[in-house]
């Protein structure tokens, strides 16, 4: 496992961080870290050979850590040194095997060296692109990672999930403004953050040269919950949450949208 300098870009994400730290494991990160690893896994190719993984924003690095048990060799980026921390942490109670596939790499997806360019089998990019200036150069970023032939797994905010959140949690004068919102500020304090539609996902990917193999919603039925540890249900409420976010209309409403596109075999950079 490598950590490397921090890059000097600007993190968005930077005031959430202690937030995003305690709400680890408790029901609503366990819910998404769960789904969006069964949505993903069931695009993996079941044969023998490992996949390079790009992890942009891995984060605290779960996705990435649940990758490389799977056999995948991952190399997780990410601007923020506590969670490369963290990241760092939480690989380092695996096993010796699974830690040689993980390494850790301070730096800013959207400005990657030359040396990632179409070199990875499968470019997670998971929670980030709320904070990115734009979904288009979130998309672009992350096609030109990939190879030919290659998917994108991408987590984004779904719009229609803000007025949700605030009408099941009982706020109205807050449902009523996120109707027509394209920003809100997030459980984590973090001010303006951009939610996106299924198709604008769709669309940007498309723009940038992958083509959609499915999209999925993550988190409808315990988006509003508070924080609370998962409970003895927790199995039961993952199966429903997985159910609604592979069909209409739940998915449409979810908070979140995983959306899983591939790259052209023939695709040049
Ligand atoms: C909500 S966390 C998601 C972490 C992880 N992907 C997950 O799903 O659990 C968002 C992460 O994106 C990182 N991030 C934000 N902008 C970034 C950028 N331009 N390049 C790399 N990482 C970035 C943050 O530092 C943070 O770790």
């Amino acid at each position: 496992m490598a950590v490397t300098e921090a890059s000097p870009a600007p993190d968005r994400f930077d005031p959430g961080v202690d937030a995003w730290l305690a709400g680890l494991g408790l029901v609503r990160d366990r819910v998404r870290q769960e789904l969006v690893r069964r949505q993903l896994v069931a695009h993996l190719p079941a044969g023998p050979e490992p996949l390079l993984v790009l992890d942009a924003g891995c984060g605290q690095g779960t996705q990435a850590i649940e990758l490389a048990r799977l056999g995948h060799r991952v190399v997780g980026v990410d601007l923020s040194e506590t969670l490369l921390e963290a990241a760092h942490i939480a690989a380092s109670g695996e096993q010796e095997d699974v830690r040689r596939r993980l390494s850790f790499v301070a730096g800013d997806l959207l400005a990657l060296e030359d040396g990632h360019a179409q070199r990875y089998d499968l470019v997670c990019c998971h929670g980030v692109a709320m904070y990115l200036p734009s979904l288009a150069g979130a998309a672009h970023a992350l096609v030109d990672a990939c190879r030919p032939g290659g998917l994108i797994s991408i987590l984004t905010r779904n719009r229609a999930g803000i007025a949700m959140r605030a009408g099941m949690t009982g706020d109205w004068a807050a449902a009523l403004d996120a109707f027509d919102a394209r920003h809100y500020d997030n459980r984590l304090g973090i001010t303006s953050v951009r939610a996106d539609e299924p198709d604008e996902v769709q669309a940007a990917l498309a723009a940038a040269g992958a083509t959609l193999v499915a999209w999925y919603g993550v988190r409808l039925f315990s988006d509003h919950v508070g924080q609370r540890p998962p409970g003895r249900d927790f199995p039961d409420l993952v199966a429903a949450e997985e159910e609604a976010g592979r069909r209409d209309p739940f998915r449409s409403l979810a908070a979140l949208t995983h959306t899983i596109a591939r790259l052209p075999l023939g695709r040049k950079r």
